[in-house]
This record gives C-alpha cells, structure tokens and sequence, in this order.
C-alpha cells in the first residue's frame, strides 16, 4: 500500500485523537472458509483496518486469522485497527458490554479499536423478539449509556454509531457525555450523503462508508450497478484506474474512510492501489452529475407495528 497524499490520506483523524486506517477491509458477506484468506492477503497486502460485526457470522475466523499474523509477527495488534458493531439484540444496557465480551472473545483480542451500534433499532430479546411490536428505537439513550462504559474500561477504544440519520445523530449528541466518533453509513458515487457528510463534518463526527462499491456482489439489491455508471468509466478510462479504484479514490478525496469488502486476493490488493493517485478537480466534479438512490434501505427493520413505520421514517426522510 502506497503513502498517502494530502487529498487521500493513510489516516483519518477522529474526536479521540486516534488516527484511524482510511482504507479497511469490509468483511460483511464474506463467506466462512474465505474470510481468513482474505484477512491475511489484506494484512500482508498493507491493510491495517478490518471493519467486522457480530453479525456477519464470521469474527471467528477473522480472529484465527489476526492471532496467527499477530504471532507469526506480520503485524503487530498495536498497528491494527479493529471495528466490530453491537446487534440490534444486544441493545439492553445489561446486554451491551456480554455482547463486545464475545466480540472480543471470537476476535481473540482484549480490546477494539472501533466499536458501533449497528443499527438504531433494538429488537428486544423477550418471548416474540421477531415480533415487530417488541422492536424499539426510544432506548436510544440508555444503550449509548452502556456504550460509554465500554469507552471508559478501555475495551472500546473509541465508540460510534452506524445507520443513523442527521436527526438521530444530533439526538444523541444533545445527551451523550462522549460524543461518537464515528457514523458508518452507507456511501459510494451512487448515494453521496451530501446532506449527511456536511451535517457529521461541522459536529466532528467521522462518515466512514460502507458498500462504497455500491456492493455489486449483492445480487438481492435492484439496479446496484454504480461501477457500470457512464461517469464512473469515463473517469476509469481516463485515469488508467479500475472503476472499483475509481469509486474508492472518489470516497477518499471527500474524506472519508473506505471499506471494500473482498474475498478475492487480487481486488483486495486493487483496492488498496488508490493513495498515491487522484482524481482531478474536472473530473471529480462531474461525481455531482450521477444520479442518486439508496440502496441498503433497511427495510427489514420498517413495519407498521414497530418504531419505523416507513422507509422515510427510519432515515428521517433522507431517502
Ligand atoms: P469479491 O469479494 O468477489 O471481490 P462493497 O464493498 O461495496 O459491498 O462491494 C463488495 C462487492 O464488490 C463484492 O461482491 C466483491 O466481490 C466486489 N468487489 C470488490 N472489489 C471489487 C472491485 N475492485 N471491482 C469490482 N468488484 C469488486
């Protein structure tokens, strides 16, 4: 992985001071049996930033995967930045520092460097849990409470969120004793969060993106072909650089952190060959011409019964 320039940094800075990887590698979707690999051939590849979730059904193997490059000396845990996400579940304060516990415990790490609420919605884990009436998003507070805590014991080095609107954002800044540090949401070329980046800019929260590829592997999403965009190309072309390098470089520039997912060891490496280039000002500018929708709605949270009744409801009418 190449040095960073002004325009596309190896760090970005967050609220706590820590510098924290630009580019991580992205792990949701990554299959059991590939995720390991393609841990490794990214750490050896250069990258220092793996984005993971409870979730994603695979922290075990990422974690045999970090404790054999740690041991085997290829990395040191100190040089890594690691996130992990607390699950709509786990959301009841008693449950929040169980959950980083088996976090940490399937990561084989006693702390994370990053550690988010995944979604702003607790699915309570009572009798009828998948019962939308039981889902809940008036908890806010509470839940941040408990991730504050995690802060102070140093098992989370910083703390953030991830899915939430400017509304929401501006709600927990007005009560949290340790602002986040962090809102991971999803960004790329098709979907810019304008409004949203402008909003964490002046309040000093990072966006991190994910999905900055438009997540082309997720054939269940419609019409998610950013890489194919007319614009995309052309600048691709232009530049000699992949559209996949394109979409990332697009996302450095406007500061924020990138995080591709890839199994696959050569566009793992691809991904990261996006620092010691840019996209011209002429260029970048034609990124505000591509037309925009969002593509991870959230759909599954939305039901009539719960506390987002509507697509619009949960992203506070940034939609
Ligand atoms: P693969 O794992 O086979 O490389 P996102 O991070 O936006 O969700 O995108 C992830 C998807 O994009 C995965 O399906 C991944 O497939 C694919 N992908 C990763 N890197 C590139 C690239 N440079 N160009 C095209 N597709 C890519």
């Amino acid at each position: 992985m190449a040095e960073g320039n002004s325009d596309g940094p190896l760090f970005v800075e967050l609220n706590t001071g820590a510098k924290m990887p630009s580019i991580g590698l992205g792990t949701w979707q990554s299959e059991p049996g590939l995720v390991g690999n393609a841990v490794e051939v990214a750490v050896k590849g250069g990258y220092r930033h793996i984005d993971c979730a409870r979730i994603y059904n695979n922290e075990k193997e990422i974690g045999v995967a970090l404790r054999k490059l740690i041991e085997k000396g290829a990395v040191k845990r100190e040089d890594l930045w690691i996130t992990s996400k607390l699950w709509n579940s786990d959301h009841a304060p008693e449950d929040v520092p169980a959950a980083l516990d088996k976090t940490l415990q399937d990561l084989q790490l006693d702390y994370v460097d990053l550690y988010l609420i995944h979604w702003p919605l607790w699915t309570k884990r009572t009798a009828g849990a998948s019962d939308p009436k039981n889902f809940s998003a008036s908890h806010i507070p509470s839940t941040w409470k408990a991730m504050e805590k995690l802060y102070d014991s140093g098992k989370a080095r910083a703390i953030g969120v991830s899915n939430f609107s400017s509304k929401k954002l501006g709600e927990l800044l007005s009560y949290a004793r340790i602002p986040p540090a962090v809102n991971q949401v999803e960004c790329h070329p098709g979907w810019q969060q304008t409004k949203l980046r402008a909003f964490c800019q002046e309040k000093g929260i990072h966006l991190s993106a994910y999905s900055p590829l438009g997540s082309p592997g997720s054939t269940w999403l419609k019409d998610n072909n950013v890489l194919k965009h007319p614009i995309l190309n052309m600048v691709s072309e232009k530049l000699g650089k992949t559209p996949g390098q394109v979409a990332l470089r697009w996302g450095l520039q406007n500061g924020q952190s990138v995080l591709p997912k890839s199994t696959n060891a050569a566009r793992i490496v691809e991904n990261s060959d996006i620092l010691d280039w840019s996209i011209p000002n002429d260029l970048f500018s034609k990124f505000s011409q591509i037309e925009q929708r969002r593509l991870i709605r959230g759909e599954f949270i939305v039901h009539e019964l719960g506390p987002y009744k509507s697509v619009e409801e949960l992203w506070d009418g940034e939609i």
